[in-house]
């Protein structure tokens, strides 16, 4: 498995997504998950599955520094306070000792970012997690929480496909050694999927069209990402990533769907993203 390396921080760069997985389903998922290879999963307050998520590593038996687990805290509970309130919930219900990184789920217009990143940091010092990060921050957001930050920042988690250019944040991320990891990274499992291109590459190499556009991803310096499924086949072939290559050319065509500009997620609440 690459590890991508970040400010201290080693990130397996393919992890289990697990939005959406609730009860059973997600245990169950999560332990088969670790029984086939995974050693990433990633999971938030919002999704309301941490609890689950944390029976699933257990049933595992794996050893916990084996394995490496996030979680995140929702914008509305990111104040002063507020957060570290939100991050021993979140540490008691997984319930395998510290988080291995804590992120602020989205910026917050309405709340300071000294107070929210000064608070990821007394979560920190406080023991509920070994590294801090952010997700959905602009570039610009970037900068500025690094610059606040007292411990690193170790990663944004932002969208990103070869259908969405994140060049921005990519040099964000490389200027404060920062990893990016990649959500909906398979495009949702939508026409990303089904586009010629895609599928050219994916027959020649005899590989699934998710393959490829994992492969594109963890092929780039930085890059993590966290594909999402209840499909225990689908488990297996989303981590089955490392053992081919792209060509410069593939790789190169593939980055050329950026120009569909097509973002996934984006709610009411989401900050003023970098131009692409
Ligand atoms: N920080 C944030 O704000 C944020 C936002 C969104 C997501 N996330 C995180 O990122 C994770 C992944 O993102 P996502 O869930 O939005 O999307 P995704 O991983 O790109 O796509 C998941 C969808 O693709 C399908 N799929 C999975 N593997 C496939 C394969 N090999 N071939 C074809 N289809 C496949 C899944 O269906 P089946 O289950 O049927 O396989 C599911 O419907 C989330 O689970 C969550 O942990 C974070």
């Amino acid at each position: 498995m690459k590890i991508i390396e970040a400010s201290g921080a080693r990130i397996p760069a393919i992890g289990l997504g697990t939005y959406q997985l609730r009860g059973e389903t997600c245990a169950n998922i999560v332990t088969e998950a670790i029984e086939v290879g995974y050693r990433h999963i990633d999971t938030a307050r919002m999704y309301g599955n941490e609890r689950e998520v944390g029976e699933g590593i257990r049933a595992s038996g794996i050893e916990r520094d084996k394995l490496f687990v996030t979680t995140k805290i929702w914008h509305d509970s990111i104040a002063a306070k507020d957060l570290v309130t939100s991050a021993r919930e979140a540490v008691e219900a997984i319930a395998i000792g510290p988080v291995d990184l804590l992120l602020i789920h989205w910026p917050n217009a309405d709340i300071p970012l000294e107070d929210s990143i000064g608070d990821l940091n007394a979560a920190r010092r406080e023991g509920l997690a070994h590294h801090i990060g952010v997700a959905n921050f602009t570039s610009a957001m970037l900068d500025d929480a690094s610059a606040i930050s007292e411990a690193p920042l170790v990663c944004n988690q932002v969208e990103y496909h070869p259908m969405l250019s994140q060049e921005a944040i990519l040099g964000a991320c490389a200027r404060h050694d920062m990893a990016l990891v990649a959500y909906s990274p398979i495009g949702q499992g939508r026409d990303l999927l089904e586009h010629p291109t895609i599928q050219g590459v994916a027959r020649a190499h005899g590989r699934s069209p998710a393959q490829v556009v994992l492969r594109w991803e963890i092929e780039q310096p930085r890059v993590a990402a966290i594909p999402r499924t209840s499909n225990p086949d689908r488990l297996r072939e989303n981590l089955d990533v490392f053992s081919f290559e792209l060509t410069g050319e593939e790789h190169r065509s593939i980055g050329e769907l950026a120009t569909r500009r097509q973002r996934l997620v984006n709610p009411g609440f989401a900050p003023n993203w970098d131009r692409v």
